[in-house]
């Protein structure tokens, strides 16, 4: 919806879909449970799949849906997956292998007993 046809709508249902969008949007640190990281968070630690950060936030929420969507996504599908996100770092071999760690986490964390 672009912004002059949500200031057509009577305010109060702007709000109603002003918190609704809200309430689908994620942050990466949302996506730890309190002081436990996720299993992409740790992942992306232990693979240094960072330099500088600026583009690990972006990183980190692109691969947490990746894997909600695929759990065991092979280097293309996490290549194709994660394009539209840059990191002038070129710490991609690094997030690559990652996500591939994350998703073994995943698996581990999910899998029966
Ligand atoms: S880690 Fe530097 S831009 Fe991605």
């Amino acid at each position: 919806m672009n912004s002059t046809a949500s200031q057509s709508l009577p305010r109060s249902r702007r709000i109603i879909i002003w918190s609704r969008y809200c309430s689908a949007i994620s942050t990466s640190r949302a996506r730890a449970d309190g002081d436990t990281l996720s299993p992409v968070q740790e992942a992306f630690i232990e693979a240094g799949a960072f330099q500088c950060g600026y583009c690990t936030p972006g990183f980190l929420l692109m691969a947490t849906q990746l894997l909600d969507e695929n759990p065991d996504p092979d280097d293309d599908a996490i290549r194709h997956y994660l394009s539209g996100n840059l990191c002038r770092c070129a710490a991609y071999p690094e997030i690559i292998n990652a996500v591939k760690i994350a998703a073994r986490k995943r698996k581990g964390a999910t899998a029966p007993a």
